[in-house]
């Protein structure tokens, strides 16, 4: 394997000439770079990152540590910081942490033992006390960690008001919800949103709400539960869209008609949504633009430390399918 001495032998310098050229930092005379350049080539010398990264105290890598890598939201997610890390000559680095507190701290603590520039987070338990001693820049994104910490989220409980509204101006007359899992901060934003359309209802039953923890099994297993004991409902506002697609398959299950005997409408705006059939109406959130604004502003923070913390709302869009009427 040559090394930054074999390429300074060839090109007939020092190893600190090699060094400038490699990191394009400091004067080099044009002829020098270009015998250096041509040493490198010849060698096919690769810089080592390790001793780069100690050099400048950079990586030149940032991470996003993700809770479910099997829900399609978080890969769309993760292509957004990737194009951009790309964009920005940084290597990315995808972490699943099942919303594991101690997974999520291993990683945290290895990403920083192995230099990352940056860590974006979507995490329901890391909290600012756990990253006391974290000396990296972090930012959160679709969940609040901390006032502390800079945060991407979207406007979750008027979404949820919008989603419950449109199933109203459609004609549901019972209106239940599939909620996502106690711990997550959006969670209890989506049901309050559904609360406040459907509190003043007299028809409102607290075992309309269920839970399917963000999941298809369980969101399918619940619906089904939920619309034998309430086979009155004809409508349903469902937290996440991978849920929505356990909602369809319980309905067609139980032999119901989607949008005849019943609506759907998700939450999320995954592409798996377009696809199916029905196509599912829902409450669309920008991940893309997402993504991007929060490598964006990582970025920013690994080039200026001292940025003063923002908190971003986005706005959901309805996208109108064949879940409804
Ligand atoms: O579908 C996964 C859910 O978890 C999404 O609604 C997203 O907001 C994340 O919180």
């Amino acid at each position: 394997m040559p090394t930054i001495k074999d390429v300074a032998k060839m090109a007939g310098v020092s190893v600190a000439t090699v060094s400038r050229v490699i990191n394009n930092s400091g004067y080099v005379n044009e002829v020098t770079k270009k015998r250096v350049e041509q040493a490198i080539s010849q060698l096919n010398y690769r810089p080592n990152n390790v001793a780069r990264s100690l050099f400048h105290g950079r990586s030149q890598m940032i991470a996003l540590l993700v809770p479910d890598i099997m829900n399609p939201f978080f890969p769309e997610l993760a292509r957004a910081v990737e194009d951009f890390a790309k964009l920005n000559d940084y290597t990315f680095v995808l972490c699943n942490t099942d919303d594991n507190p101690e997974k999520e701290m291993h990683y945290i603590y290895a990403l920083e033992q192995k230099s990352v520039d940056g860590i974006i987070v979507v995490s329901s338990t890391v909290t600012e006390k756990s990253l006391q001693g974290i000396h990296v820049p972090i930012v959160a994104l679709d969940r609040i960690v901390s006032a502390k910490l800079p945060s991407i989220t979207v406007k979750n409980r008027d979404g949820a008001r919008q989603a419950v509204r449109y199933l109203k101006q459609l004609g549901c007359k019972r209106i239940a919800h599939i909620c996502g899992p106690d711990n997550v901060s959006n969670t209890k934003e989506r049901l309050g949103g559904y609360i406040d359309e459907v509190k003043n209802e007299e028809w409102f039953l607290s075992s309309y709400v269920v839970s399917g923890d963000y999941q298809y099994d369980k969101a399918m297993d619940a619906t089904k539960n939920l619309l034998k004991s309430h086979p009155e409902v004809d409508g349903i506002f469902v937290a996440n869209d991978l849920m929505g697609v356990g909602v369809l398959k319980a309905a067609q299950e139980l032999g119901l008609k989607v949008p005849e005997d019943i609506q759907i409408i998700g939450f999320d705006g995954i592409s798996l949504g377009e696809k199916i059939t029905p196509s599912i109406t829902t409450m669309k959130q920008p991940i893309y633009e997402m993504g991007t604004r929060a490598a964006q502003l990582l970025i920013q923070q690994i080039n200026e430390p001292n940025q003063q913390v923002q908190h971003e709302e986005y706005e959901v869009t309805l996208v109108k399918r064949e879940s409804t009427k």
